[in-house]
């Protein structure tokens, strides 16, 4: 398939470049997808997650850990979170991210918020230049007003804004945390930014899938084979504050 051996060179980018800092960092948080499971694959494979603290960003990380008998932490106030290792959707080159297909995007950016160094972990065909290119965006809509925000985003923004369905029950997808998740097919976005800042103004939008400025480093696999890291200015979370 597509992007599964970029998904692979990437997660082995990480474990190569950065296990210094795995070594060092005694609370981790790990991200959602398939990609991260590469990850958490070989490091406990190489022993490298024992006696960490680790701090899931959802039920399917929760289980990639506890079924290999890994103890997780769930709620993170009062820890420092040294790293945060995560994938993502879509790559814009200034290191912008879009989030969110796994329907994890609270948890993650909780924990990308709160972690002091995050690392993204995607295959070559995740960059794009302009988020929104490809993906929609997906939004944790509250479910007491997410027909509401269809309709104020149609309006407002003109995008076409489908409720997930699940593939796994009749009707929507329900988020880890009991909300409503909204694919917004916003087509390329000029200023991420600026879209970032009126979607968080809505009462009822909880979290978009717009990770800007998060990234401390993001490692990119090919499909041919390699990788490649990338570093940038954090600008957002407490890890830059
Ligand atoms: C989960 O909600 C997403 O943000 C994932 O992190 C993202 O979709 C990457 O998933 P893959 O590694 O499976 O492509």
């Amino acid at each position: 398939m597509v992007g599964e051996q970029g998904k692979r060179e990437a997660a082995k980018g990480v474990v190569e470049e950065f296990a210094d800092l795995i070594h060092k960092s005694r609370v981790i948080g790990i991200g959602t997808g398939s990609t991260i499971a590469n990850v958490v694959k070989i490091l406990y494979e190489n022993g490298m997650l024992d006696g960490k603290i680790l701090v899931p960003s959802s039920y399917q990380a929760m289980e990639l850990l506890s079924l290999r008998g890994l103890p997780v932490h769930t709620n993170f106030g009062g820890l420092t979170i040294d790293l945060y290792i995560d994938g993502a959707d879509e790559v814009s080159l200034r290191g912008d991210m879009i989030k969110g297909r796994g329907a994890a995007i609270l948890g993650e950016k909780m924990l990308a918020y709160a972690s002091r160094i995050n690392i993204f972990v995607v295959d070559e065909g995740k960059m794009v230049n302009k988020l929104g290119s490809r993906k929609p965006l997906p939004l944790e809509v509250h479910p007491w007003i997410y027909n509401l925000v269809i309709e104020l985003l149609h309006k407002r923004f003109g995008w076409n804004v489908q409720v997930r369905k699940s593939s796994s029950k009749d009707g929507p997808t329900i988020s880890d945390h009991g909300n409503i998740v909204l694919d917004a097919y916003t087509g390329p976005l000029e200023d991420p930014y600026y879209t970032e800042r009126e979607l968080s103004s809505v009462p009822g939008i909880l979290c978009t899938g717009l990770f800007l400025g998060m990234a401390n480093h993001i490692v990119v696999g090919f499909d041919d084979g390699g990788y490649r890291v990338y570093n940038f200015e954090r600008r957002f979370g407490l890890g830059y504050t």
